[in-house]
């Protein structure tokens, strides 16, 4: 579903992201892990259309998306949740989720229509109760949940998620893991999930690349990368130089 080959993006004389070649398939939950600062949140900025990549290309169900808008890339079928929940903290919580089917959809129906639709999304993550709150209102936990559930009422074929464990105690995190795989199994929708502690994601992903310093330097079954010698060097290459 998405190809991507020799992507390459730097930063000035910086090379965040490395000729790098990979592949996601339809249905697939995949983890994408290395130390910080290896080029994971650039990856996804390339193929979210926020950077263009200097050279390579990245294709979704066998059409280029570098050189697409933002915007393009969300109405083909690519949406995304932030490091930082990027929530409308102003706006109800609803209202949040309708954002999402007003805008990120391939064909969105009327606001009326559309407020009808998006109530799934809101029992999918359990915030029906808290529909008419202010987005403020809610712990950093259900703020992570109602920017996914926003994600999701723009109806995408992959969905990019960005470290959505930070901030949150580990029981927050597993349930968080528990919608992600849900995501894939009631939805149908491929998950491309960033996340900055290996054990988080070991459980809940088909499949495990990881990045190290722009370049792709292993990409498999969990527990093959996990034992992966090159990837242990990378982690503790990454604690030393922090030091
Ligand atoms: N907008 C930017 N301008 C300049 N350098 C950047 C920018 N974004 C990221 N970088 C650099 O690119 C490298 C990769 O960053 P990033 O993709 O955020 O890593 P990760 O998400 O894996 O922690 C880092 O060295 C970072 O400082
Ligand atoms: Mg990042």
């Amino acid at each position: 579903m998405l190809t991507a080959s020799e992507v390459t993006k730097r930063f000035g004389g910086l090379t965040a992201v490395d000729s790098v070649d990979f592949s996601i398939d339809r249905g697939e939950i995949v983890g994408l892990i290395g130390p910080n600062g290896a080029g994971k949140t650039t990856l996804f900025n390339s193929i979210a259309g926020v950077y263009t990549p200097e050279n390579g290309s990245i294709a979704f169900d066998g059409e280029e998306l570098v050189g697409k808008s933002p915007h393009e890339i969300a109405r083909q079928g690519i949406s995304r949740t932030f490091q930082t929940a990027r929530t409308f903290n102003e706006s109800t919580v609803l209202d949040n989720v309708l954002a999402g089917a007003a805008f990120g959809k391939k064909d969105s129906g009327s606001l009326d229509e559309e407020r009808e639709n998006v109530w799934e999304y809101l029992e999918f993550i359990g915030l029906e109760d808290e529909a008419e709150a202010d987005a403020s209102s809610l712990t950093i936990a259900h703020r992570k949940q109602l920017e996914l559930a926003r994600a999701l009422a723009s109806e995408p074929d992959l969905i990019l998620v960005d470290e959505i464990g930070s901030g949150l105690t580990p029981a927050e995190l597993g349930e968080l893991s528990e919608d992600l795989q849900k995501t894939r199994d009631e939805f149908g929708i491929s998950v491309f999930w960033i996340e900055h502690v290996m054990d988080a994601i070991m459980a809940a992903t088909d499949r495990i690349i990881v990045l190290n310093q722009g370049e792709k330097i292993a990409d498999g079954a969990p527990k093959r990368v996990q034992q992966d010698p090159h990837v242990a060097e990378a982690y503790l290459g990454g604690v030393e130089a922090q030091r």
